[in-house]
């Protein structure tokens, strides 16, 4: 059985709580929050979970073997890293920390420790997103395109991050867990509308030298919802709408053939648009998933699908894209080892 302290029980914490409560193996032991009110709502919720507001109650628990880092991002960093110094296996809320050095520390302490170190990147544990892996993998979709996604709402503007840095992590970890090339630079450009400067609505284009290109539109000051992804592929088209109640996934056997006339100087664009199929998803719980992938990582060794390298990855393109933010929308190289 692992022991779980969760640190932070604000919007998100409620859900890691209510997961890491019902997969085997898993005892939530602990909840830490600074917020009184909080701990009040948890000590209703499971009178069984031990509650206080100082981590290194839980720190001390030898019933605790794991962390859950679920607060908000600047706080990921110390409070990881002060877990893995005592011996606890860390699993933290996307994005992973504030910067790839501070990403890379972790990392480096964690293999030193030889504990497992995991980054929740909900998404990956999706059906949606299991069934567009298998449709690009099995060859169905033909070579990728394009990767063209919006995740824009009225959303709640956070005190510490951009816009890009709260939204921008699904999508990035969407688009290396379907493409297993990595970019080679980025160009973003946002706009603030509040007196700290950060942006509430950005706009990010990942470029590969390998024949596609991504592209995210991320924004809170949108007066509808949409959360959708679409994928070109040389063979079919796919939309990934989230907000979408079942049919979140579309195959489009849309596409195109180009040839040119005889003398090479016109372009004959052949349109096809063929049928739409809705394939059928897995329905688990994604964050039951995440949660089961953690417990595997401790107990078997094995790789979690979101393992640390998807979250250093994603911090490194966040970081570029700032760069690029500041710089009015330059192109910034990006390297990945
Ligand atoms: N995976 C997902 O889909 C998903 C969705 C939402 C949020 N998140 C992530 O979860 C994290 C938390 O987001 P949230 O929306 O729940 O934030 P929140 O502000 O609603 O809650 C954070 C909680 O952490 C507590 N806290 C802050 N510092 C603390 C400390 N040092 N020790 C103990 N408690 C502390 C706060 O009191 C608060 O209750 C963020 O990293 C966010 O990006 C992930």
């Amino acid at each position: 059985m692992v022991g779980i302290a969760i640190i932070g029980y604000g919007y998100w914490g409620p859900n890691l709580v209510r997961n890491f409560s019902s997969v085997s193996n898993s005892k939530v032991e602990w909840v830490i929050d600074l917020r009184a009110e909080r701990l009040d709502v948890i000590k209703k919720q499971y009178p069984n979970i031990k509650t206080s507001a100082s981590f290194d109650d839980a720190l001390n628990d030898p019933a605790v073997t794991a962390v859950v880092v679920a607060t908000p991002v600047q706080y990921h960093y110390a409070l990881a890293k002060k877990a893995l110094e005592k011996g606890k296996h860390v699993l933290i809320e996307k994005p992973m920390t504030q910067s790839s050095a501070e990403a890379e520390e972790l990392v480096a302490l964690s293999k030193e420790k030889g504990l497992a170190l995991m980054v929740d990147h909900t998404f990956l544990y999706t059906g949606a997103v299991r069934k567009i892996k298998d449709l690009i993998s099995s060859g169905e979709i033909g070579d990728i395109q394009y990767f063209d996604s919006t995740r824009i709402n009225l959303g709640l503007f956070q005190p510490d991050i951009n816009v890009l840095w709260d939204l921008a992590p699904h999508d990035i970890s969407i688009l290396f867990f379907l493409i297993n090339d990595r970019p080679v630079s980025v160009s973003a450009t946002g706009i603030s509308h509040t007196p700290n400067g950060l942006e509430n609505v950005a706009y990010l284009t990942v470029n590969y030298d390998t024949g596609h290109i991504a592209h995210f539109s991320c924004s809170w000051s949108s007066p509808v919802k949409i959360r959708k992804i679409l994928i070109g592929g040389t063979k079919k088209m796919i939309v990934f709408d989230d907000v979408e109640p079942s049919e979140k996934v579309k195959v489009y056997d849309t596409g195109y053939s180009v040839k040119t006339d005889e003398d090479k100087r016109k372009l004959l664009i052949d349109y096809r648009a063929g049928d739409i199929h809705v394939p059928k998803l897995e329905q688990r719980e994604a964050l039951a998933g995440m949660a089961s992938d953690f417990i595997s990582a401790i107990e078997k060794g094995t790789t979690p699908v979101s393992d640390w390298q998807v979250g250093l990855e994603v911090v490194r393109v966040l970081e570029a894209a700032q760069e690029s933010i500041k710089n009015k929308g330059k192109e910034v190289q990006i390297k990945f080892q």
